[in-house]
Formats: structure tokens, C-alpha cells, sequence
């Protein structure tokens, strides 16, 4: 069979895709399973647990927590520091007045000058804060409509497969590691963890 040169370009491509997307993974550090490794695991809570264990690892990953921070600050890079410049949450987590996320975070990543962008910059609520948290912390207040947003499960499971802020933890902009996987892999580990019934780790 010949092949059209327009093949073997869109191959060199995926060639070249494939090993930065590897190389993305490394700078993650962490590579994601999916829900479907869990399988074989016959008690269905131990598999809920190990599913939620699993998908912790994009959860408490810095491109998530440094928006989901304990005080009024954000965090940044990869070590969890403070925000520099110094910025607090103010009303609804935008910023207070003349240091509004706004004002430097756009609607899309800008580089250079390595500031991150979404649709909507703001800081996650204090009440989902996730910052020094275990699994087993995390994993209760996903589940707490009193903290979570009133998202009832089905809803946290659209939240995390489709939310932009959630998304952006696979396109960081330069100098930042991904989440571990991507967000359809994980989205399909809380979909799972959902299904078995959302159960706890320690
Ligand atoms: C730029 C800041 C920002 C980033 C980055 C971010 N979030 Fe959030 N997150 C928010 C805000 C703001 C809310 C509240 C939105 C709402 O309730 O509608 C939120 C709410 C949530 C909620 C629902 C409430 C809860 O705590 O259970 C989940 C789940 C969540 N985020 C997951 C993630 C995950 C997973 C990542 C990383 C892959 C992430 N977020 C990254 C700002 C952020
Ligand atoms: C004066 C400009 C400025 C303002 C105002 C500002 N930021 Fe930032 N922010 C930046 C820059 C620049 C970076 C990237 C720093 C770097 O990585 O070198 C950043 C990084 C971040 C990060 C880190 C992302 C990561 O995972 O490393 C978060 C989270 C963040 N900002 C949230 C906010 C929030 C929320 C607000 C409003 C309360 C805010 N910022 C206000 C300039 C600003």
C-alpha cells in the first residue's frame, strides 16, 4: 500500500505529540490509572477506596490546591508558596479592590510572564479548602453538600469532568507541571468511586 505524504505527516505528529505528552507526564511526575485497573478488585467499598486514593493524586496535586488554599491567599508553583505579590481573597474569592484576580489572570494562560488564565480566575471558598488535607478529609468534604457547593455526587462528578478551572490543571502554561493523567481519566475515576458507592479512605 503507498502511503499519501499527508499520513506520514500526521504521524511524524503524533509521534512528536505522543513524546511530549510523555514528557509532560514526567514533569507531572505522576501517571494516573484508570478506573478500569480497579476492576478486579472484588469488595466493592476496598475498590471505592483505592479508586478515591487514585484520584487523589490530581486532587491534592499543587495545580489544585493552590486554589483551594486553607488561609485568604492562593499558593503557587509546585511547592505550595505564597502568592507573589501578596493577594487576598476578598468578596467572592476575586480580589480585593486594586488587586483583583482580574487584573492579571486573563481569560487564557499568558506567557511570558507565566501568569495562568481561565474563563473565571477566583480563588475556590474557604469552605473547600483543601490545603494540609488527608484523603480522608478530602474525601468528606467532596461528599458534604454543606461544603461542596450543595452538589449532590452526580454533580460533583460533571464538576470534575467538565468544570474549565478543573481543566486548566492539564493545561498549566509554561514552567507548571499537569495534573497527573488527563481530566477524562480522572473524571471517569470519580465517576467509578461514585458508583461503588463513594466510599472514604482513612
Ligand atoms: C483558579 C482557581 C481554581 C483552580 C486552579 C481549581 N479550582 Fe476547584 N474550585 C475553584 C472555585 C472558585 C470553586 C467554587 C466554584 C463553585 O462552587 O461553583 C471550586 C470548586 C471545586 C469543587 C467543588 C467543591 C468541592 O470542593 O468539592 C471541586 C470538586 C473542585 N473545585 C475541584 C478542583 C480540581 C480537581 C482542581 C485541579 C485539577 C481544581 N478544582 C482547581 C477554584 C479553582
Ligand atoms: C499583580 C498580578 C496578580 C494578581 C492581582 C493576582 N495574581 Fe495570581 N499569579 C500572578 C502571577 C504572575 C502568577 C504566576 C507566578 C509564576 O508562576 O511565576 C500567579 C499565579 C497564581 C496561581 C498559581 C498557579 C499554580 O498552580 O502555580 C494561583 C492559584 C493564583 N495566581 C491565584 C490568584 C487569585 C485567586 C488571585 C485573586 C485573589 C490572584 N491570583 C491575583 C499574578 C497575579
Amino acid at each position: 500500500m503507498r502511503r499519501s505524504p499527508g499520513i506520514v505527516l500526521a504521524a511524524g505528529a503524533l509521534a512528536w505529540f505522543a513524546a511530549a505528552g510523555h514528557a509532560g507526564q514526567h514533569a507531572g511526575g505522576e501517571e494516573l490509572r484508570p478506573a478500569a485497573a480497579f476492576a478486579e478488585i472484588g469488595d466493592e467499598a476496598e475498590r471505592s477506596r483505592a479508586l478515591f486514593t487514585e484520584a487523589g493524586k490530581v486532587m491534592l496535586h499543587p495545580r489544585c490546591v493552590n486554589c483551594h488554599p486553607a488561609g485568604d491567599s492562593p499558593l503557587q508553583g509546585e511547592d505550595f508558596r505564597p502568592h507573589e505579590p501578596p493577594v487576598r481573597r476578598g468578596l467572592g474569592g476575586t480580589g480585593v479592590v486594586g488587586m483583583r484576580c482580574r487584573a492579571c489572570h486573563m481569560r487564557d494562560n499568558f506567557d511570558p510572564g507565566r501568569v495562568p488564565g481561565a474563563h473565571q480566575w477566583v480563588l475556590a471558598p474557604r469552605r473547600m479548602a483543601w490545603e494540609g488535607f488527608t484523603l480522608g478529609q478530602l474525601c468528606e468534604q467532596v461528599k458534604d453538600p454543606e461544603r461542596n457547593g450543595g452538589r449532590t455526587l452526580e454533580e460533583i462528578v460533571e464538576h470534575m469532568s467538565e468544570d474549565d478551572l478543573v481543566g486548566w490543571g492539564w493545561l498549566p502554561g509554561a514552567g507548571r507541571s499537569p495534573a497527573p493523567g488527563s481530566q477524562q481519566t480522572f473524571g471517569e475515576l470519580i465517576a467509578a468511586w461514585v458508583e461503588s458507592g463513594a466510599a472514604c479512605p482513612e
